[in-house]
């Protein structure tokens, strides 16, 4: 089944203009190696790259026209930049037109401009796959560096793009998007809780608690 629903947003995707269809497939060339390494499934993987940016070329006005007919909330990012909309348009069409039902592979679809505080292995392998390929790397050398991260340390890799992207904001004064902003704070707060070190305890408070134990008795 996935195969074919894979075969059908592909030859969709294949009509998109050149440049779009090169820039998929460089994310997919990033995205299943990240797949194997990582142990995700390939095809859902896949599925989700194809998918991806299928309405990216779509100006403005379709942008809003196909969040509406497709019930997409338009936020105030959105009615500003509606290309945001592309992520969520592509997945709610992938599910509706295209029969996709896999929950992770389309909220990864949906998802992959923003990022969210959650998200699933497929859905981080392809944000990070679509943020370092190869053009991007070509253009911001930084980049490389957070595509060799993605490999040891998904989540630190997908942190440092946005904190590569938020100093690009505020060098060019960009506007921050209030969805990626919410996910960056969350994968900020996971990430000092993973990295906290153990509560220190003084000498005292350790010899006693290694008595309490047991385990400073002396050897017999
Ligand atoms: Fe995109
Ligand atoms: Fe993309």
């Amino acid at each position: 089944m996935i195969a074919g629903q894979i075969a059908a947003v592909r030859a969709a995707m294949l009509e998109r203009p050149a440049g779009l269809v090169r820039h998929a497939e460089r994310v997919l060339a990033e995205a299943a190696p990240l797949a194997r390494a990582w142990q995700a499934d390939e095809a859902r993987v896949e599925l989700a790259v194809w998918g991806h940016d299928l309405f990216r070329a779509e100006p403005a006005e379709a942008q809003l026209r196909l969040a509406r007919e497709t019930g997409v909330a338009i936020d105030a990012d959105a009615a500003a930049f509606p290309i945001l909309l592309h992520g969520p348009v592509a997945a709610a069409v992938l599910r509706e037109r295209f029969g996709v039902t896999d929950e992770e592979a389309l909220a990864a679809v949906r998802d992959h401009t923003a990022g969210l505080d959650r998200m699933s292995l497929i859905a981080r392998i392809l944000l990070i796959a679509d943020k370092i390929e190869a053009n991007k790397r070509r253009r911001a050398p930084a980049l490389a560096a957070m595509r060799e991260l993605a490999r040891r340390d998904l989540d630190t890799a997908i942190l440092c793009w946005s904190d590569w992207r938020w100093a690009n904001e505020a060098r060019e004064r960009y506007r921050t998007q209030a969805a990626h902003w919410r996910a960056r704070r969350a994968w900020v707060a996971e990430h000092h809780r993973d990295l906290a070190m153990p509560e220190r305890v003084s000498a005292s408070a350790f010899a006693a608690a290694a008595r309490r134990e047991g385990l400073a008795r002396p050897p017999a």
